[in-house]
């Protein structure tokens, strides 16, 4: 059932969490500078966005390094085994730093604790650490943090709310002034059957529009260049909500404002309209990139996963969005291996990469998750076998994006740069509209600006070039 509006939490709650902020400030027996260690997606990385931003308000610092840190939170994701255990490997490495600094204060939040019974194991298995929360309740952090200083107890939190709900108007201190995530949508509604994003996220909810394009106005006035649409499933958005806007909608009302880049992220490819492939055609300012995330070649194995899209139907997409934006750089998402993945079946996806032509692509060996569907399906696949496919599917895709990468050279691109190169201080990096980091000899001045670069060379995963009268 659709809601008649989003479910913001009361201005009242978010107005008694920055009181419990201010309370945490004016301690004096509290740590003082911080280090956020941060797993996963964009979505969490906005997370420890505004974990920063709430921390600023309660009077810490970031600390020069983590070792030197006096607050150290882990915002953990779990969607794969090996991003988990990389989080969990890493909160036991400070238990040796706990020793020598008691004082330390160690937390864990993210998805990872949003999984079934995590709150309890991370109290028995890891003693050092001082607080535990989930993804549904990170807007009661401050809350959480003094109840740990003041009773100087461990303190654990993960609501189990699969609907959510909407945080409004917390503080968030944002990585680059150039750039800026806007999270347009929480949770997801697919449940595809390999995946446990759903399980930790819950279901879809779409801000309110007027609140996304505030918050671009905002961005727009302070000179941000770029902004980054978030969600789990963009195309979706509004469709929860009575009487929003369809993303297609938001999008054109946003490319009004004037920012001058537009990316946003994840489309999934059943809900990719014609509306939107229109708006981006006709607009200035959205970005002709597409993450467009296909996880799998054949059709048994989309069925299995419950994607609700054949490969046929993917590639009339693609071929759709190719007609109107024929420069359109497209990326995507694979999985190899999984349950039941026969050699053929693989095949469809090598060959499926080889027809579309995708700019870059992230290889996945499939990772069973608990509590998924296809955690319980029979004929999980050898990690030998898989690791043979992934490599197999790596080297093709390595071929047709290094093909990719050399038909820009001669083209001029517009890149905003972003830094000066880390092997070479007078090489500037940055982004070209289509994503892809373009290295050209400048100088640290042009940093934050939008540049115009002719395309010179292409390496494995970048382009090389050099300015050009703007
Ligand atoms: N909402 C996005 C993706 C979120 S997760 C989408 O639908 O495209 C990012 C990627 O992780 C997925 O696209 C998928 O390729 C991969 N992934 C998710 N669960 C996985 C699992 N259990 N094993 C391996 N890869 C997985
Ligand atoms: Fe996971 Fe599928 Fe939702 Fe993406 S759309 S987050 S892969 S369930
Ligand atoms: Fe990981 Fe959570 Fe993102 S599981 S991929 S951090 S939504």
């Amino acid at each position: 059932m659709k809601r008649t509006r989003a479910i913001e939490l009361p201005a009242e709650e978010i107005e008694a969490q920055k009181g419990w902020m201010r309370e945490f400030a004016a301690l004096t027996d509290r740590p003082h500078t911080y280090c956020v260690v941060t797993y996963g997606c964009q979505m969490n990385a906005h997370d420890s966005e505004t974990l920063e931003g709430m921390l600023a308000e309660m009077g810490m610092t970031p600390a020069k390094s983590r070792e030197t840190a006096d607050f150290v939170v882990f915002n953990t994701c779990c969607v794969r085994d090996n991003a988990q255990r990389r989080a969990l490997g890493n909160v036991v490495w400070l238990k040796e730093l706990k020793k020598s600094r008691p004082e330390l204060m160690v937390a864990v939040c993210g998805c990872m604790m949003q999984q079934p019974g995590m709150g309890e194991q991370i109290l028995r298995q890891y003693p050092f650490v001082d607080l535990a929360f989930g993804t549904h309740n990170l807007y009661r952090f401050a809350q959480l943090m003094l109840q740990a200083v003041k009773s100087r107890r461990r303190v654990v939190e993960v609501l189990q709310d699969d609907e959510g709900s909407i945080p409004e108007e917390l503080p968030v201190r944002r990585s680059s002034p150039h750039h800026a995530y806007i999270t347009i949508m929480y949770g997801c509604n697919n449940f595809c059957s390999y995946c446990i994003v759903p399980y930790v996220r819950g279901r879809e909810r779409s801000r309110a529009s007027a609140r996304i394009l505030e918050e671009a106005r905002q961005l727009h006035a302070e000179g941000v260049k770029e902004i980054m649409l978030l969600g789990q499933n963009v195309n979706s958005y509004g469709l929860d909500t009575e009487g929003e806007l369809s993303f297609a909608q938001l999008l054109a009302q946003l490319d009004q404002i004037g920012i001058e880049r537009i990316r946003f992220m994840t489309s999934h490819p059943k809900d990719l309209s014609d509306e939107l492939i229109e708006v981006m055609a006709a607009s200035k300012h959205i970005c002709h990139a597409l993450h467009l995330p296909v996880q799998h070649g054949n059709n048994r194995i989309l069925q299995s996963m419950n994607r609700r899209y054949t490969r046929e139907k993917y590639l009339e997409r693609v071929a759709a969005i190719r007609a109107k934006v024929p420069d359109v750089s497209l990326t995507t998402d694979l999985i190899v291996g999984y349950p039941g993945e026969t050699e053929e079946e693989f095949e469809d996806t090598c060959s499926l990469v080889r027809e579309v032509g995708y700019d870059s692509a992230f290889t996945f060996i499939y990772s069973p998750r608990v509590g998924t569907r296809a955690a319980d399906m029979p004929d999980q696949i050898l990690e030998e076998v898989s690791s043979r496919r992934i490599q197999k599917l790596i080297a093709i895709q390595k071929e047709i994006t290094h093909a990719r990468l050399a038909s820009y050279v001669g083209q001029i691109h517009s890149v905003l740069v972003d830094e000066a190169s880390k092997r070479d201080a007078g090489q500037m990096a940055g982004k070209n509209e289509y994503n892809i980091t373009v290295n050209f000899p400048g100088t640290p001045d042009l940093i934050g600006q939008i540049v115009r670069v002719k395309i010179t060379s292409a390496g494995e995963s970048t382009l090389r070039g050099e300015c050009v009268e703007n």
